[in-house]
């Protein structure tokens, strides 16, 4: 073999190793990530069923409100579905599904019977472009996991979305609120004051999201409600969508 094709059949080998490491990692990372994978599987496990039947009933009652008029739905971050009404979900002729964890894909088809379109590599919210498929986009609590999420409103312009998403979270008790819905999204200040528990012990997480939509040029309706995720840690959920839905 002469020098030149050996060096460029070692480029090749391991460019392609690299990807299939990279793959590999990102495999690894969905599975063991404490927001989503096999921590997460666990505890729908336990507590899809019971703990967990008011926010699903939450998520239902702001889903329905929020009724997007298109044929098509994109799901960002689905996991297995557990929060996701089937009638919602059947409404759609066709959905993709942007989710990394190949466990989450099977427990989803398996729970709900449907074959979504499945995009498998992370939603890049940095990218300078949408890309976004056509279609309602829903995202499936997983903005208060995201460390940046770019200029997300201005990109979903003039689509039809959706999210819920943690707003806090408790490791130590539950936010005393019932679900309710707001024309204005509350403030940190309201929400702090009225409706996390006051006790010393509780141990607040923020997780940022409220100044995802705070500036919005476009009328969003919001939601708000607790998510008992375990029976000592929960959530505080905020719901959001536009109010321009055009696809
Ligand atoms: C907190 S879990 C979602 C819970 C689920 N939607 C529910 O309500 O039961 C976050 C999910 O987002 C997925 N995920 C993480 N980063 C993502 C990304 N950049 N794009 C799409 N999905 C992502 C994870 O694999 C995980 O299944």
């Amino acid at each position: 073999m002469s020098p030149a094709l050996c060096r460029n059949t070692t480029i090749r080998l391991e460019s392609f190793l690299k990807h299939y490491q990279n793959k590999a990692m990102g495999f690894f990372r969905s599975l063991i990530s404490t927001s989503g994978g096999i921590v997460y599987h666990a505890r729908a496990l336990f507590f899809e069923r019971t703990l967990w039947r008011s926010h699903q009933q939450s998520v239902k009652t702001f889903l329905n409100a929020w009724n997007p008029p298109t044929v098509s739905l994109v799901l960002v971050g689905p996991s297995a579905g557990y929060s996701l009404p089937l009638d919602f979900l059947k409404r759609f002729n066709n959905i993709t599904a942007i989710e990394p964890d190949p466990m989450a894909r099977l427990l989803f088809e398996m729970r709900t019977g449907l074959r979504p379109h499945w995009i498998k590599d992370p939603f890049d919210f940095e990218s300078k472009e949408l890309q976004f498929p056509q279609g309602a986009i829903l995202f499936c609590n997983l903005l208060g996991q995201i460390e940046s999420t770019g200029n997300l409103e201005q990109k979903l312009k003039g689509r039809p979305w959706a999210s819920y998403h943690d707003a806090y979270s408790t490791s130590n008790g539950h936010f005393e609120i019932a679900f309710k819905s707001a024309s204005a999204q509350i403030t940190d200040a309201e929400l702090k004051t009225a409706y996390v528990p006051s006790s010393s012990q509780h141990i607040i997480n923020d997780h940022n999201t409220l100044r995802l939509f705070s500036k919005s040029e476009t009328p969003l309706s919001f939601y708000y409600w607790n998510w008992q995720l375990t029976p000592r840690r929960s959530h505080m959920i905020e719901g959001v969508y536009s109010a321009s839905a055009q696809e």
